[in-house]
């Protein structure tokens, strides 16, 4: 055994409310990697697809999220479903009332479309963030809590507020393009385990050294 099973719900029997939301993922329109939990001590963090609201099939946006992501409580991925017509008088949205209304239901092409929303690998999400439609995070960024994410964060940075924005990169240039090609979270178990005690270490040296 290299470690948890990433095909549990609970891979933690004494921790109930970290989920591993790849396993209790329904809607074919999300797409979560090995790994990457949701923790809510309310729900169990089952309750995950909750936090992805506004999202519907025939608008045909996706939200992907990589492995190794940790995502604290609170978190709303906020679809593009949730976009209204703006290039009109209203923004109101009549056709959903029906009783006539519907006479004015918006075509796609009216509705503003800002595409799939991509988390990347090890990004770690503070507590009641919100992701706005069509945001990319890259791998290894962190999201302060409260933040509403707006536009796109690059990777290894830590971004925070509302909007939110960076505060400053996680590492230096080149130890953040090493580690991008690295790439750790697509190893094998085995090989993670093997070097964990690198890859937890604030010993950027010793990450330079992993041998696989
Ligand atoms: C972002 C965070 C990780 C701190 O990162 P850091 O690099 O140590 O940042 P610092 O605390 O040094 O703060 C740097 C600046 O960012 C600001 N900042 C930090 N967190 C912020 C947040 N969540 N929202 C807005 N601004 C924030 C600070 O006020 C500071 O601003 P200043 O430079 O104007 O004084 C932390 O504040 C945070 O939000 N953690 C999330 C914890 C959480 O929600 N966990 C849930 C369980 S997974």
């Amino acid at each position: 055994m290299f470690g948890p099973d990433p095909n549990a719900v609970h891979p933690n029997e004494h921790i109930p409310s970290v989920c591993y939301i790849k396993n209790v993922i329904t809607r074919p329109n999300i797409q979560v990697g090995d790994y990457t939990y949701y923790d809510d001590a309310a729900t169990g963090g089952e309750d995950f697809e909750a936090h992805v609201t506004h999202h519907y099939e025939f608008i045909g946006d996706r939200l992907i999220i990589g492995k190794f992501c940790a995502i604290g409580k609170g978190v709303e991925f906020v679809m593009n479903g949730a976009n209204h017509r703006m290039a009109s008088v209203t923004t109101y949205p009549f056709n959903i009332f029906a009783h006539g209304w519907e006479k004015c239901t918006p075509t796609l092409e009216e509705l503003p479309f800002k595409g799939d929303t991509v988390v990347g690998n090890d990004v770690w999400l503070g507590q009641n963030v919100t992701v706005l439609p069509g945001v990319h995070i890259g791998d290894g960024a962190i999201i302060g809590a409260n933040s509403v994410v707006a536009a796109d964060i690059p990777p290894y940075t830590v971004a925070a507020g509302n909007p939110c924005r960076v505060i400053r990169p996680r590492f230096d240039a080149e130890l953040t393009e090493y580690l991008l090609k690295l790439r750790w979270w697509d190893w094998s178990p085995e090989v993670i385990f093997r070097n964990l005690k690198a890859l937890c270490s604030g010993d950027l040296e010793q990450i330079r050294r992993i041998e696989r």
